[in-house]
This record gives structure tokens, C-alpha cells and sequence, in this order.
């Protein structure tokens, strides 16, 4: 062997194992075995766009409604300035994965020119009556590079076969058929189970989802009982702090939750049913001159209690009656964009040394090394050796760093696994906890009083089986501690315990609750 050759392939060992790495073994080492149930490929893209953008707009924003009764002049639509494209860009540039539009809301007018029913854009006087909002709001955002999904409400105050079980039902799903075939891929399908309460109607909604899945294979259905995405079951955007992704649906119908349930759901569930946080950016889900956006802050914390608990946000921003979202709502939303680039651009840990209690194929093992979590990615993560008892991780900052938030991933593809985990940082000499959690999921984001700390330590006490770790993030957040928000406090008491938030929000959404 010639000596270049050599030294070749001391480099390449070198390269393969990492500077001072002890040779690692021959072959590799498999990932372990999910644990069930998983995502599908649709649930995992679902998850991964974190939050979407709701848009709220058809003659209510004309007329001043939240409900219209189906029978507003089609002629009262009349955007002067309708452009789905700044809807697509304020959504893109706010970080928004997908963009939901209410392409039927309860009155029944359509905002694409459905074959099946003549009150529609078609018969307005916007564009001529040539227009197609669905049409260009789907170019729009795929010209952004995000997902489209649509809302297509139940029920339908405008069209008269509504409460014909038989006719309404070929009627909604028709208009579903031209909605899923006209418009390229669509991501999301919105249902709520609304229902006049004066009408007997029957939903045949397993008809409906097996139509919707064999028209679209990337789509999500939400509904309060998924197949998909489940409600969380309030309208205050807001999660449980123990949220699973698995779900019994058999627990839940559409139109009946348990508001409980839905916000935490189920360590023992069957199915993989993650929650979806909606809320308005504005009192009403319509437009309105009256109404004020809420501030960037109270996003934030909206933000903490949804995308930080394992839950897709979906924000809505109704477009003003020009047809654009309006200046004031843009502002709020530029400055919530700038408060998360501060608050997540400085990751203390970035630079971080992680070791752990043990890493599975050996302490060696870098396909499974706890630096791993340092990496933004739920593809690398930290796995224990088979068989422990106890998970440690403990991480060196470098220096001591002030800092009042962690954030903490799981490899969701293989299944949601920690129950409880607590974290310790070594203050003056001691070891002390500054907060103890319940679930983790995709992502998981908590706040504590600020520290000054170097080490750290992340416990999981009790998992469904060997705990996996994605990412590990410390950042501070400047902006939550100024306006006096409540912190994730460590419960000294029982840190298993549900603790349910607002439960007050609860009360659900009107029409499904009454149903
Ligand atoms: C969900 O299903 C599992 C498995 O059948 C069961 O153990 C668990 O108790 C169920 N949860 C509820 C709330 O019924
Ligand atoms: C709607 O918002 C745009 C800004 O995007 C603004 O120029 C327009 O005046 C607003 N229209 C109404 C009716 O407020
Ligand atoms: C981590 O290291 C990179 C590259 O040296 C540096 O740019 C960055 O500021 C460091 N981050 C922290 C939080 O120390
Ligand atoms: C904590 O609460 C759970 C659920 O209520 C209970 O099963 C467990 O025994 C409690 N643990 C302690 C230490 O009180
Ligand atoms: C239910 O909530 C959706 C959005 O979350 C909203 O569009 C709809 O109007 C609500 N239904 C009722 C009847 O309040």
C-alpha cells in the first residue's frame, strides 16, 4: 500500500469518525421500533408547517355579520381591491405553513363558481362575475410555496334541498368533488358539524371523509373527531399543558366533545388524532370596521400555548371589505413575526456539549449521540441504550447564560413517548428544578423565571417506552416577562396531574355545542 493511500484512508477514518471518536462499530445501528400510533405523511407535513392562516371572508364582511342568513344580495359582494396574493405573502412571511379560506361559510355562498348552486361569486358584480376566489387564492399560495386548505360548511342556510338528507348530502359533497378537483393539491379539509337548530339534517360524514381522501392523498381532515386533526376544543387558541397526539375517536362525535378530552388527549388512544388551536386575530371571525386586532404579545402567548404544546396554530385574519388584510392586523402580525425571529434566532445551547446517562449502540454511538438534540431536525435525535430505568441528559452552555425558556422535541415520526419530565440547573453549587412538564410531542415550549445557569439537566421520568429526544433549545425571552404573563411554574405537588387551563373557554363552538 503506497503511502498516499495510507494516508488517505487515515483522513477518510478520521472524517468518519470525528476528531478524538473512538472507532465506531463496523455496521450500524437501527432505529428502535415506533411506537404506535404514528403520524401518517400527511399528519407528519401537518405538523411540521406549525401554524396556519385562516382566512374569513364572503358577504358578512360586507354586511357586518358573523352569520349570514343565506339570503344577503349576491351583489353585496364587492371587493374593490380583492388580492388573494397579499393574503398568501402576509401569510408566507409570517411563517405560516398553510393558508385556510372559508370557500362555503353558513350562508351558503360560494366564493368559487360551483356548477351546483347560483349564488356564488358568479353572480356578483366582482370581476364581472368571472371571478374565482378559490382559484386565486390556490396560485397565490402556490406561488408561495404553502399549503392550501378549505373550509366547506355543513351547513348551508341559502341552499333549499338543505335539511333533504338525501339531496343535501349529493349536494355538499358534489360541491366538495368540484372543490378537490378544480384547484391542484389541497392540504386541509375544515369541517365543523354545524347545523341549524331548527332543521333536521344528517350528516354523512363517513362518506365524506372516504370521497375526500380518495380526491386528495396529502390532505388533512379536521373535524372535532378528526379522521386527521382533532379540535382542541375551545376557540381561544389554547391547548391543555398535557397534550397527546394519540386520541380515541370513539370517545368523541363531531358536534359532541368533551372539551377535556379533546385538550389533552389520550395517553392510551388507539389513533394518532393531533389537535388544531383555532382562533381569531379579532373578536369576530369576520371582518369588522369596529374591531381591533389583538397585539403581537398576546400572539405570543397564544403562540406558547399551541405550537408550544404539541398543537398546530391556526390564526385567523379576516380580509377587510376591499378584499385585503388590513394594515393594522399586518402590523400586529409583522411584529409577532419579529418577536419569535429575537426570541429563537439566540439559542444558548446552540454550541451546547450534550451527554447522556447512556446512547444507544454504545456511548460512542454518534447516530444516536445526545448532540444530536442540538440540531433543528426531528430526523437526528438522542436514544437511550434498551432496557434503562433512568434518562439523563445533561448539557454544558459554555459559560453561565441568563435565559427563561426551553423548548424540547420528539421524533413524532416514531411515536409520542414522555409522560412526565422535569429539568434541573446548577445554581450556586445545588442542583435545582425549575420546572417539571407533562408531555412533549413535536414541540414543546416552556417558561420559567429567569436563571443564570451553565448546566443543565433534563430528567424523563416516565415514557411509554424508551424516551427519544430531538431537540433541546434554551432561549430567553425579553418580551412575556415585561408584560407580566403567568409562568409554566413547577407544581411541587403531583406533576402528573392535567392541569386545564381556562377552563372557562371551554364552551365550545355554538352550533357544534348545541347539536
Ligand atoms: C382509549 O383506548 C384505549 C385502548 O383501548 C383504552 O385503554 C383507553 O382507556 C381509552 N381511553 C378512553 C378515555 O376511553
Ligand atoms: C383594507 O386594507 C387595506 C390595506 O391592506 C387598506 O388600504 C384599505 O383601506 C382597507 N379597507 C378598508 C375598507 O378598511
Ligand atoms: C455558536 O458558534 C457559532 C460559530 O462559532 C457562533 O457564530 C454563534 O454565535 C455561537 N452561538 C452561541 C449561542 O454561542
Ligand atoms: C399523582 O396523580 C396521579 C393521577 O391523579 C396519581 O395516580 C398518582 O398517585 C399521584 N402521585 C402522587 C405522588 O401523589
Ligand atoms: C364555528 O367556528 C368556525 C371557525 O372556528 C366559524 O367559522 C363558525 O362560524 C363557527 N360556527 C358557529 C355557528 O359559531
Amino acid at each position: 500500500m503506497s503511502t498516499t493511500i495510507a494516508l488517505l484512508l487515515v483522513h477518510l477514518h478520521l472524517l468518519l469518525c470525528g476528531h478524538g471518536a473512538a472507532a465506531v462499530a463496523a455496521t450500524a445501528t437501527p432505529p428502535p421500533l415506533p411506537v404506535l400510533p404514528v403520524p401518517s405523511y400527511a399528519q407528519l407535513q401537518w405538523q411540521l408547517s406549525e401554524m396556519a392562516l385562516f382566512i374569513h371572508f364572503g358577504p358578512n364582511t360586507f354586511t357586518d355579520s358573523e352569520w349570514g342568513s343565506g339570503h344577503a344580495d349576491p351583489a353585496v359582494f364587492a371587493p374593490s381591491a380583492l388580492d388573494a396574493g397579499q393574503w398568501a405573502r402576509v401569510a408566507a412571511e409570517g411563517g405560516f405553513g398553510r393558508v385556510v379560506l372559508t370557500a362555503k361559510h353558513h350562508d351558503g355562498f360560494c366564493l368559487w363558481p360551483s356548477a351546483l348552486t347560483d349564488y356564488s361569486v358568479a353572480a356578483s358584480p366582482w370581476r364581472g362575475g368571472a371571478g374565482d376566489v378559490v382559484g386565486e387564492l390556490s396560485a397565490a399560495a402556490r406561488a408561495e410555496g404553502i399549503g392550501l386548505g378549505l373550509y366547506l360548511s355543513p351547513w348551508d342556510r341559502h341552499e333549499p334541498v338543505y335539511g333533504d338528507t338525501v339531496a343535501y348530502n349529493e349536494h355538499y359533497m358534489g360541491q366538495m368533488t368540484e372543490l378537490l378537483t378544480r384547484y391542484g393539491d389541497v392540504e386541509e379539509v375544515w369541517l365543523d358539524g354545524a347545523k341549524g337548530d331548527d332543521t333536521y339534517m344528517d350528516y354523512m360524514f363517513d362518506a365524506w371523509f372516504a370521497l375526500i381522501h380518495q380526491l386528495q392523498r396529502r390532505v388533512v381532515i379536521f373535524s372535532d373527531a378528526g379522521p386527521d386533526t382533532r379540535w382542541v376544543g375551545d376557540e381561544a387558541g389554547i391547548a391543555g399543558r398535557t397534550c397527546w397526539s394519540p386520541f380515541n375517536k370513539t370517545v368523541v362525535t363531531i358536534g359532541h366533545i368533551i372539551p377535556e378530552y379533546s385538550q389533552s388527549g389520550d395517553q392510551f388512544g388507539e389513533e394518532w388524532v393531533p389537535a388544531e388551536c383555532d382562533v381569531s386575530i379579532r373578536p369576530g371571525w369576520f371582518w369588522h370596521a369596529s374591531e381591533k386586532p389583538k397585539s403581537a404579545v398576546t400572539l405570543l402567548d397564544i403562540y406558547y400555548k399551541s405550537v408550544g404544546r404539541n398543537c398546530l396554530l391556526i390564526l385567523n385574519v379576516p380580509p377587510n371589505s376591499s378584499g385585503l388584510i388590513s394594515d393594522e392586523d399586518m402590523q400586529v402580525l409583522q411584529e409577532f413575526t419579529e418577536i419569535r425571529r429575537t426570541i429563537f434566532s439566540h439559542n444558548f445551547a446552540a454550541n451546547a456539549t450534550g451527554t447522556a446517562s447512556s446512547v444507544r449502540g454504545g456511548l460512542e454511538n454518534l447516530q444516536f449521540a445526545p448532540s444530536n438534540t442540538l440540531r433543528d431536525s426531528i430526523y437526528s435525535y438522542w436514544a437511550p441504550q434498551e432496557g434503562q430505568t433512568s434518562w439523563e441528559m445533561l448539557f454544558d452552555l459554555g459559560r453561565s447564560t441568563s435565559f427563561n425558556l426551553l423548548q424540547l422535541q420528539e421524533p413524532i415520526q416514531m411515536g409520542q413517548r414522555v409522560i412526565e419530565f422535569h429539568v434541573d440547573v446548577l445554581l450556586g453549587g445545588l442542583w435545582q428544578t425549575i420546572l417539571e412538564g407533562t408531555t412533549i410531542g413535536y414541540k414543546r415550549l416552556l417558561r420559567f423565571p429567569a436563571v443564570d445557569a451553565r448546566y443543565l439537566k433534563l430528567y424523563v421520568d416516565s415514557a411509554r417506552a424508551d424516551p427519544l429526544i430531538a431537540f433541546v433549545g434554551v432561549f430567553m425571552d425579553p418580551f412575556s416577562d415585561a408584560y407580566g404573563l403567568d409562568h409554566e411554574k413547577p407544581s411541587h405537588t403531583n406533576s402528573s396531574e392535567v392541569i386545564m387551563l381556562r377552563r372557562g373557554h371551554a364552551a365550545g363552538n355554538r352550533s357544534t355545542a348545541t347539536m
